[in-house]
């Protein structure tokens, strides 16, 4: 939480994104038999997943077990997941955008918030923080609008080109959301949120600026951040650190492909940053993990403050030694 804020440390914390997940043989077993879903709404047993981590591979936070679209079930959206989200009617027009609603989140998906003040009291004793995280409305406009996962976004940029005010009107929607989805969290006890932008880095620096930057500004204005620090992640935007300095988050979490050094150096007492592994090199022997490790924190140094992690999150194939050598390497820092 102090290097979050910019407050001095010993060394930074260490936890990693998508820390629970499929790379655990205990997560494989706590999801025997019961959809991805189910497993999202099942109170006690997304608490369990919650917790591996901290117990298993020594990480320094818990991620409250959930996914970026579980919000937009509670919107009318027909969603499932396999393994990522699947839309069964994509949003084409405005009157698909308008078909959807933005439901106060206690009632939609009142579970997210009763496992995060499950967590919250299980962790109080250790001083833990928890984390909690929502996707940035253009990320999540990526897959409405596309309807799954892709590799460039086509009918997502085209909808940008062509048809800007349906898209601004998913986005205006998302951002309500959003806003509306990340308060209820911290309220119910998450001591920092992250904002996963993961597709932003998509776009040049002018249409950042245009359609990703006011939507990050206007969400970092109007979270109770007093509370909880707000961290932004995006990937592949090494070109958009400027305007993510501008966002007003308090900590900017990189992706492996920026230089964390010149990075932390350019963005100073700015913000703070996170990162930066490529979640890829876990799989390398540990010495050459904690020599990266190491390396890392002495280039995060220049900014205000760091959170050592990876660039994205944790992959289904990382061996778990890996990743436990990770931790131990930021434990072991002087
Ligand atoms: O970090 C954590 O451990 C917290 C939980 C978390 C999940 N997804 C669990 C999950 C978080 C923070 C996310 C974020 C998320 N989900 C993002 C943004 C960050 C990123 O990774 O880019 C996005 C784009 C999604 C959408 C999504 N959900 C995809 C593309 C997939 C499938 C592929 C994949 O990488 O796993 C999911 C499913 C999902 N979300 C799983 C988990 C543990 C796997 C489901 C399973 O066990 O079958």
């Amino acid at each position: 939480m102090r290097s979050c804020r910019g407050e001095p440390v010993d060394r930074p914390p260490v936890w990693l994104m998508r820390q629970a997940g499929r790379y655990l043989p205990e997560y494989r077993a706590a999801r025997a038999g019961v959809s991805f879903l189910d497993a999202c709404r099942d109170v006690e047993r997304a608490v369990e997943i919650s917790l591996q981590p901290l117990r298993l591979v020594g990480t320094e936070a818990v991620i409250l077990f959930s996914d970026i679209f579980v919000p937009v079930l509670g919107m009318g959206v027909d969603l499932d997941f396999r393994p990522g989200p699947v839309i069964a009617k994509p949003l084409r027009t405005l009157e698909d955008v308008e078909a959807i609603s933005v439901p106060d989140p206690q009632e939609s998906v009142p579970y997210v918030f009763a496992i995060l003040r499950r967590l919250r009291a299980e962790l109080e004793a250790e001083a833990v923080p928890l984390l909690g995280f929502a996707g940035a409305p253009f990320t999540l406009a990526a897959y409405l609008v596309e309807g799954k996962g892709s590799k460039d976004f086509g009918a997502l940029k085209r909808m940008m080109y062509r048809e800007p005010a349906v898209l601004r009107a998913l986005l205006e929607r998302l951002e309500e959301m959003t806003v509306g989805y990340l308060n209820a969290q911290i309220d119910a006890g998450a001591q920092a949120v992250q904002l996963f932008d993961t597709w932003a880095g998509l776009l040049g620096p002018a249409d950042y600026v245009e359609w990703i930057l006011p939507s990050h500004q206007t969400i970092a204005r109007r979270l109770a951040r007093d509370r909880a620090p707000l961290i932004l992640y995006v990937n592949g935007g090494g070109h958009v650190l400027d305007p993510m300095i501008e966002s007003g988050a308090d900590v900017l979490s990189l992706d492996w492909r920026v230089d964390l050094a010149a990075a932390a150096r350019h963005i100073g007492r700015r913000a703070s940053v996170q990162g930066n592994l490529d979640p890829c090199a876990l799989a390398a022997p540990p010495e050459r993990i904690a020599a990266w490790v190491r390396e890392l924190a002495a280039g995060g140094r220049a900014a205000r403050g760091h959170v050592l992690n990876l660039g994205h999150g944790c992959l289904p194939e990382t061996p778990v030694e890996g990743v436990r050598a990770f931790t131990a390497a930021a434990r072991a820092l002087a």
